[in-house]
């Protein structure tokens, strides 16, 4: 297609999105019985239990406003922006972050990319599984404490994991610390014996000023406390190798992953190392395994069939075509309750952009603001707004059938009730007499029924998401992997450190208030 018929085609799908009736949830589920089965994905992976078992997820989205013709102008837009080409693209190592002239080879981490891409990502897994097998075996002596340094992609992903995958087995006690705030390194270092602690230098660049600064006062932590060779416990997680040696950590001891790796894309690389750290390979494997079930799914499975890419749809539905400015995202799982800040990172470092992959400024608003939480926590705390506010805001629910406590069942059944309660509110809503107990319901949710939450789940749920946002970029026409808006305000924060630089009169009063410059 040419720039002008695609142009044409763009617009045109649009126009047929924006004339279309408003039409509400209960009139679509009266109009087709069957709208829960044509609304429902299932992405599936072998269980854990192991043998021809079989895991998954359900994603119900019934709830959402979403029908056949809206279905059919999303298929449209999506030819039109050349999603099949993108996608194909994206896994065949093509140059789709055009303003850095790179690939994105994180499907790669787990099995979905070119040969060459995967045999080196597998090469490199290898060798950090080979690190993690003699660290538990006491290569380097007796190690119980992680303390894992790194911030954004370097930090979030990690931090996400360790937290829902080691509540029942830990095979070492990581703190990840992403804050350049010396209360986050003071907190892991009272919890930790720095006879048996490792340092884990996740970054990148290796050049991020917190990262590095904390690794600073981390081996001199190691160092005051009788450590005799700090720099013996470190292990550098980088694209940089060459940097990280310079900065003084052993080359035997540094991890690489591929420059073509965004870092809020990094998990399933050598950024990943404290998870294998604290859950062991297998585990870290099967993250891997449930990545690549939602990769099958996502470069195999056309339209609307095609769960992220359907996901997108909605996305693009509430944030261009009504106006939603932010999206909520709410775990009724404790082990998930770190979920919402991964995927503000991932979403909006993507897609928090206002010009096109051509530099022209976008059509229409992009990346709506994620937040969140867990359930049931939110209910007794925010819910209120998504019930009876004038915000109107889809709602993701993600809850595991399989319950992760051995306390009485009724913990369980009550945390899935409200999950589903929630949801069925949202959209039914309430008349009453009284206008301050009505509920105008009508509001969408996409629920996520997890068979269980454990580490393929994971892996399956991080790649969802990826996927989704891909998607969302593809549909938009930007690039989603380049991230220049936060480069500013680290330049300006080393002005301000150098006291070069003409600041506005606001700043300037308050540097001097602050004592700075
Ligand atoms: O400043 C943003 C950012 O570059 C993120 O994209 C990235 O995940 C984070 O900083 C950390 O960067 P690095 O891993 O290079 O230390």
């Amino acid at each position: 297609m040419n720039g002008s018929a695609q142009k044409h085609s763009i617009a045109a799908a649009w126009d047929d999105l924006r004339a279309m009736a408003p039409v509400t949830l209960a009139a679509l589920f009266a109009a087709d019985l069957a709208r829960t089965a044509a609304f429902t994905r299932r992405i599936t992976w072998p269980s854990a239990l192991g043998g021809d078992a079989e895991a998954g997820m359900r994603i119900d989205f019934s709830k959402t406003h979403l029908d056949d013709a809206a279905l059919t102008a999303f298929e449209a837009l999506a030819d039109a922006r050349g999603f099949g080409a993108a996608r194909e693209a994206l896994f065949g190592g093509g140059i789709v972050n055009v303003t850095e002239g790179r690939a994105a080879t994180h499907g790669a981490l787990r099995g979905s990319g070119t040969d060459a891409q995967v045999e080196e990502a597998d090469a490199l897994l290898a060798r950090m599984g080979m690190l993690v097998e003699a660290i538990h075996e006491g290569a380097l002596g007796e190690i119980r404490h992680c303390i894992a340094i790194g911030i954004g992609g370097s930090a979030l992903g990690p931090a996400l994991a360790i937290d829902a995958l080691t509540r029942d087995v830990c095979q070492v006690d990581v703190h990840v610390v992403s804050n350049i705030d010396g209360l986050a390194l003071e907190q892991a270092f009272a919890r930790c014996d720095p006879a048996t602690t490792l340092i884990a230098l996740a970054s990148k660049t290796f050049t991020t000023i917190e990262t590095l600064t904390n690794a600073e006062s981390a081996l001199a932590w190691l160092a005051d406390n009788g450590v005799e060779d700090p720099g013996g416990r470190v292990i550098a997680l980088t694209a940089a190798p060459e940097k990280a040696v310079e900065w003084g950590v052993d080359e035997t001891r540094v991890l690489p992953f591929p420059e073509s790796v965004g870092g809020r894309y990094s998990l399933f690389s050598s950024i990943g190392f404290p998870i294998a750290l604290a859950v062991g390979m297998d585990e870290f494997r099967a993250m891997l395994a449930g990545a690549k079930a939602v990769d099958d799914h996502f470069r195999t499975t056309k339209g609307r069939a095609n769960a992220p890419l359907l996901a997108a749809f909605a996305d693009q539905f509430y944030t261009r075509l009504k106006g939603c400015q932010t999206r909520a995202v709410f775990a009724y799982d404790e082990r998930l309750a770190l979920l919402p800040d991964y995927l503000q990172q991932l979403e909006m470092e993507s897609n928090g952009k206002s010009v096109t992959v051509d530099g022209q400024p976008v059509d229409g608003p992009t990346a709506p603001v994620t937040w969140g939480g867990v359930g049931t926590d939110g209910q007794h705390a925010v819910f209120q707004l998504l019930h009876q506010g004038t915000h109107l805001i889809p709602v993701d629910f993600l809850v595991s059938i399989e319950p992760g406590d051995a306390l009485d069942p009724v913990h369980h059944t009550t945390l899935l009730m409200n999950c589903l309660a929630q949801g069925a509110a949202l959209m039914a809503g309430k008349a009453s007499d009284d206008p301050a107990r009505a509920y105008p319901g009508d509001r969408p949710s996409t629920t996520f029924l997890l068979d269980d939450c454990d580490a393929a789940a994971l892996g399956a749920l991080i790649a969802f998401h990826e996927q989704r946002t891909f998607a969302n970029a593809v549909l938009m026409g930007i690039n989603p992997f380049d991230q220049f808006g936060v480069e500013l305000g680290k330049a300006i924060a080393k002005q301000i450190a150098s006291g070069e630089g003409d600041f506005d009169p606001s700043t300037k009063a308050l540097m001097a208030a602050a004592g700075l410059g």
